[in-house]
């Protein structure tokens, strides 16, 4: 509920999904964001007084949030990584491929992140995931791809032979980073099923694509677009100057 201008930060994730043409979303959530669902809700004493008032614009607003899409919700009863999380949701996409956005990264692009990925999809019925050349420093704190070959140069589209989690200094396959955008096929859930939790306990859905890409292949796509994460506090101010 981080905010980025006036709206908080999941708005603007679930406005991605919105505009790439998906109706179905399943906000996973945890203890003490319960703020998430109000917020997606029909706020009916704010509506009555906005009504009573006559402020048009500010009521279609906030009608206009809770009529976005479906949206559903599952918690996540104990933080154990992002795999743990994903996998919460295999009951809601059963066997089909889904889209995978994580909140904490916002992207700013002239055709919503998703959208981008899904056109590379479309193209290669495979796992996409979308990425960002990053300086060496920075590589450390997401997960890197390792390429196997390059499909195109427009948009830059890379097969992939492996990916590596959050690389030590000097062991990066490569300087292309992960941002929270991918399409993931359902043999995903075979593999998060198979993936043990690393030594903080996590199961990292990285480790998860990795047996995926050895199996059945995945592309990675270079998004057009800026991207911050807010999960740093840089990256936070950053989005903020961005939309001053
Ligand atoms: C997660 C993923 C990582 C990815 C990153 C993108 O890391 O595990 O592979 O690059 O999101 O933001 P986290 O941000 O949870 O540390």
């Amino acid at each position: 509920m981080l905010p980025i201008g006036t709206k908080p930060a999941i708005q603007y994730v679930v406005e991605e999904v919105v505009a790439s043409g998906i109706d179905d979303i399943l906000i996973i959530t945890g203890r003490g964001k319960r703020a998430i669902e109000d917020h997606f809700d029909h706020s009916v004493e704010l509506e009555q007084i906005l009504a009573a008032r006559g402020e048009k614009e500010k009521l279609a607003e906030i009608k206009n949030i809770a009529e976005m899409a479906s949206i559903h919700y599952i918690r996540q009863r104990e933080p154990l990584g992002l795999g743990h999380a994903v996998y919460a949701a295999r009951h809601h996409t059963g066997d089909k491929t889904f889209a995978l956005l994580l909140g904490d990264d916002v992207v700013f692009s002239k055709t919503p992140a998703i959208k981008q990925l899904m056109e590379i999809y479309a193209r290669h019925k495979k796992t996409v995931v979308a990425v960002e050349r990053l300086p060496r420093e920075k590589l450390h704190n997401y997960g890197v791809v390792e390429i196997k070959k390059r499909l195109s140069d427009s948009p830059p589209t890379y097969e992939l032979c492996g990916i590596v989690e959050k690389p030590e200094p000097g062991e990066e396959p490569g300087d292309l980073a992960v941002l929270g955008r991918y399409i993931l096929t359902p043999a995903i859930y075979t593999h998060i099923s198979k993936t043990p939790p690393d030594q903080r306990g996590e199961i990292q859905l990285t480790h998860a694509i990795d047996m995926l890409i050895k199996e059945e292949g995945a592309v990675a796509v270079e998004i057009e677009g800026k991207r911050y994460d807010i999960g740093t506090p840089e990256g936070w101010r950053e989005a903020n100057s961005f939309l001053r």
